[in-house]
């Protein structure tokens, strides 16, 4: 059984796991209009991760004798000055999504909540990666600059990135 106060807390968390998949719907949009398909494909595929993430979360919390809330959301930006501020603003909230479990994983040992810190470690682990992806692809960026033919391969390659954390994804 979950406390009232973790409840509340999960259901903050299935909130912004939402956002976070019409975050990356969003900038498929605003790549596909681009006409970068590679790129477009791998926000698509972030967003369904991320609606996996929310639904998770939402079965745990009705599993735990909770109840999961689905709430309003606040609409995404949908446009960006260029990839790179893109791919800096994916970093930038990967980064307070990780901090948002972290505050989650926080409350659950104050409560000695067991089962939902232990729950949550799934979430900690896929933060890392995601994170690192995040990462690893600004790098790319940086390296690539304004060179229309190195965003031409760097498209093409994402789309090979998308496959393969497709077919290894841990998602639930
Ligand atoms: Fe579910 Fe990318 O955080």
């Amino acid at each position: 059984m979950v406390s009232k106060n973790i409840e509340k807390a999960l259901n903050e968390q299935v909130k912004i796991e939402a956002e976070s998949s019409q975050i990356y719907l969003a900038m498929a949009c605003w790549a596909e209009v681009q006409g970068l398909e590679g790129i477009a494909g791998f926000m698509y595929s972030q967003a369904d991760e991320e609606r996996d993430h929310m639904l998770k979360l939402v079965k745990f919390i009705n599993e735990r004798g909770g109840h999961a809330q689905i709430s309003a959301l606040t609409a995404p930006n949908g446009s960006f000055a260029s990839f790179k501020e893109m791919f800096e603003k994916l970093f930038e909230h990967e980064v307070y999504v990780s901090n948002s479990i972290n505050e989650l994983v926080h409350i659950s040992l104050q409560e000695k909540d067991y089962a939902t810190h232990n729950f949550l470690q799934w979430y900690v682990a896929e933060q890392i990666e995601e994170e690192a992806m995040a990462r690893t692809i600004l790098d790319k960026i940086n390296l690539i600059g304004n060179d229309k033919g190195g965003l031409y391969l760097f498209d093409r390659d994402i789309q090979q990135l998308t496959i393969t954390t497709a077919s290894t994804s841990s998602t639930p």
